[in-house]
């Protein structure tokens, strides 16, 4: 279960620095105003929210004002440590802790559990029982899912055809990633679909994150973060280097637009869905 893909520190660094964020898509907005009636209720209360599979905390800052407290947890301690480098914010704590086992909180005494492009990797029989234990009568999750036709590569050129060959590797980049995942972790992502908690009230919503790489060295270090692409080189050595097979394909492609090619802007952008579950009172 997401075995090596997250866990080193060299992927824990590119994560941190070139994926892109959650911060001004209104996510905060959209959860506050979802969570509404449980936080009127609570107004005078501390309020705790966790963020499970957090990485180095891409999702968890962003929420962290909205609460009083608020808890990442992720498997790889890698990942943990740089969140733990990075965060100013006194609100936040991380933790090295897997998603099934959420045994070090309360019954009942989570106002919010948020999961961004990670849930895939959960068990979910496990995982969804401690949602619901930790989870206050009232108290919400949020999930933002990732599926397989969420991303989109483009150069800044209204040339066709570079326009259709960055499509093209683009697919190939989802294709090479899928052929690697977990047969279960596949499946959620191409199908969009994950077992999800029987709360009546929910709210679906998307949001889309765009972040332009200015030269291709923050492309590769994009890359580089996506540990599939570095697993598939290691599963598939004879196929040769991934990172460095897509880095060399987009170098040409650019190349028919500009005499830099390793200097010219490219801009990825990711379509989450977003869904939000009540825990009944
Ligand atoms: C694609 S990253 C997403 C990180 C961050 N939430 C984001 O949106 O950028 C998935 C994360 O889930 C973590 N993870 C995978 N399986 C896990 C598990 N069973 N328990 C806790 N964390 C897990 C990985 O270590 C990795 O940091």
């Amino acid at each position: 279960m997401g075995d090596l893909l997250f866990e080193d520190a060299e992927t824990a660094r590119n994560y941190q620095d070139y994926r892109p964020n959650y911060g001004g898509l209104g996510l905060e907005e959209k959860v506050t105003a979802f969570m509404g009636q449980t936080r009127n209720q609570s107004q005078n209360a501390d309020t705790i929210a966790l963020d499970v599979g957090c990485g180095s905390g891409q999702l968890t800052k962003v929420l962290a004002p909205l609460f009083t407290k608020m808890i990442g947890i992720d498997r790889s301690k890698a990942q943990i440590d740089v969140a733990k480098e990075v965060t100013k914010e006194r609100n936040i704590e991380y933790r090295v802790n897997l998603a099934e086992d959420l045994s070090f909180l309360q019954d009942g005494s989570v106002d919010l559990v948020s999961t961004a492009a990670a849930i895939y990797f959960f068990e979910p029989e496990p995982f969804l029982a401690e949602v619901d234990r930790v989870l206050k009568p009232g108290g919400c999750f949020l999930v933002l899912l990732l599926g397989a036709d969420s991303f989109t590569l483009k150069a800044l050129t209204s040339n066709e055809e570079v326009k259709k060959k960055c499509h093209d590797l683009q697919k190939d980049f989802v294709a090479a990633s899928l052929r690697i995942m977990r047969e279960g972790t596949k499946k959620v992502v191409s199908s969009g679909s994950y077992p999800t908690p029987e709360y009546p009230d929910t709210y679906h919503f998307q949001v889309t994150s765009k972040r332009q790489y200015d030269n291709i060295n923050e492309f590769v270090g994009f890359l580089k973060s996506t540990g599939t692409l570095r697993e598939y080189s290691q599963k598939f050595p004879e196929e040769g280097d991934q990172v460095e097979i897509f880095t060399k394909r987009l170098l040409s492609i650019l190349a028919a637009i500009s005499s830099a090619p390793e200097r010219t802007p490219v801009v990825f952008s990711w379509l989450f869905n977003c869904y939000m579950y009540r825990k009944p009172i």
